[in-house]
């Protein structure tokens, strides 16, 4: 038994339609079988090389590298898919610390910092952190998944608010669903529409706790609240402002304080959380908080901090060298080099006719619009040799398909052209492949 598909260079159109999202809520008493369905709409795009996800490297976030595919597929090119925006992940100072940690401390945390998981240097770090937010204390989380989803349902209980930007990373919706129902969206970025959402809920209930919610840069867009007039809005309502600066802390402003900093809002704003994983070289995330009381209670009731394992010594190394190199005059420099980076690939990007997202940071996402052109885009960049992500529905809206190339201050010159001529190259191979059309090809039914 034959069947006709309809093709374009041998992808299927199925593989160029749908998306996650389309399995999120599955049906079915068969908890396991069900999962089948994402997997054979997952698999064939992996056979017709347009699932561009879960790859390996093999070295390691250098700025040019070897990836694995999953399906063992080896290829080679400049690599703007990792998020190691000052390149300190291969620091010799910050690997000599990580394995000085070791040698001092062990391999592990072994228990919660509730308990005895913390270490001395965890403890420093945490007094560090603060300093340099200008904040009067922190707290350390795991991951910053665990502190995004932590402080949320450390602090709000059922009967609470959160007014949240409408693009705000997964962690933060995520800890605000498992902590209220009362979860409302502003427009992204619109501080008027925060004000109507703050407007509703104090005409309702005038006691409630209302937490406001905001990145510090964006990391699908590139973009920034007005943080300033976000924290005068909550406080007018009531509410209480936190600000995640997974994105921006450490590689942005002159100093590497992020948007806080360059928005003069060092030590204003009422509760920080950010990531490790972006600029300080580890896993790791943190609250920062202006009260002693807010960082105990999240110690005791954040789930994520209270009954997860501390950070493990070499990770608390790695954050702490980083911060030292990111507090110092080469913390400068590799922020400007990052920058010089940044400015040359958006310039870059648009001189070939394309464009990106929001305002420079390291986050760099070029437009690509239709999710077909995009997964043709993705299937044609390992043999250009460009290693970066694709951002697709519904991690970004429907026909907002974008790559998002995530730049080091590592990367040489020649790689940061190299990238912007790879992708050029790759969207136009990928647009004549569409403009020629669907062929259709008969293949062999199953069974
Ligand atoms: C805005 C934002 N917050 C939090 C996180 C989670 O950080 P981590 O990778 O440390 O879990 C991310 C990571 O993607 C992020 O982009």
């Amino acid at each position: 038994m034959f069947t006709k598909t309809k093709t374009i260079d041998g992808v299927p159109e199925t593989a160029l339609k749908g998306s996650m999202r389309d399995f999120r809520v599955m049906e079915g008493a068969d908890l396991l079988g069900r999962c089948d369905a994402f997997y054979n709409w997952q698999d064939n795009r992996r056979r017709s090389g347009t699932w561009p996800f879960s790859r390996a490297t093999e070295t390691g976030p250098a700025s040019s590298c070897a990836v694995r595919d999953d399906s063992g597929n080896l290829t080679t090119g400049v690599n703007f898919a990792s998020q190691d925006y000052l390149s300190l992940s291969s620091h010799p100072a910050v690997l000599a610390a990580a394995k000085a940690a070791i040698d001092e401390f062990g391999a592990h945390s072994a228990g919660s910092p509730a308990l005895v998981g913390n270490t001395s240097t965890s403890v420093a770090l945490e007094r560090r952190l603060a300093q340099f937010l200008k904040m009067e204390e922190a707290i350390l989380f795991p991951t910053g998944w665990a502190a995004g989803f932590g402080v949320l349902k450390g602090i709000i209980r059922s009967h609470d608010y959160i007014v949240m930007d409408a693009l705000a990373h997964t962690c933060l919706q995520t800890g605000a669903q498992a902590a209220t129902r009362n979860v409302v969206l502003f427009r992204h970025n619109d501080v008027e529409h925060c004000r109507e959402r703050l407007k509703e809920i104090r005409r309702r209930d005038a006691n409630a706790g209302v937490m406001v919610v905001t990145e510090g840069l964006f990391s699908m867009d590139s973009d920034t609240p007005d943080i300033g007039a976000l924290q005068e809005l909550a406080h007018e309502y009531g509410a209480t402002l936190m600000v995640d600066v997974a994105h921006d802390l450490g590689c942005l402003g002159k100093d590497g304080t992020g948007h806080i900093g360059i928005q003069n809002m060092l030590g204003k704003v009422d509760l920080v959380m950010g990531s490790f994983s972006k600029t300080f070289g580890s896993n790791g995330g943190f609250v920062a908080t202006r009260s002693r009381a807010v960082k105990e209670y999240l110690r005791f009731y954040s789930p994520s901090c209270t009954f997860s394992n501390a950070l493990s010594p070499a990770q608390l190394a790695t954050i702490t060298k980083a911060l030292d190199i990111v507090e110092s005059a080469e913390g400068r420099d590799l922020r400007g080099k990052l920058m010089t980076n940044i400015v040359n690939l958006r310039a870059r990007i648009r001189a070939r006719g394309m464009d990106c997202y929001g305002d420079p940071s390291a986050i760099v996402a070029v437009k690509t619009g239709d999710e077909a052109l995009a997964r043709m885009t993705a299937r044609a960049l390992p043999e250009m040799g460009l290693i970066s992500n694709l951002v697709e529905f519904p991690a970004v809206g429907k026909g907002l398909a974008r790559f998002r190339l995530q730049v080091m201050a590592g990367h040489t010159d020649e790689e940061v052209t190299a990238a912007a001529d790879r992708l050029h190259a790759a969207m136009r191979i990928a647009q004549a492949r569409l403009d020629a059309g669907f062929d259709l090809m008969e293949e062999r039914l199953a069974g």
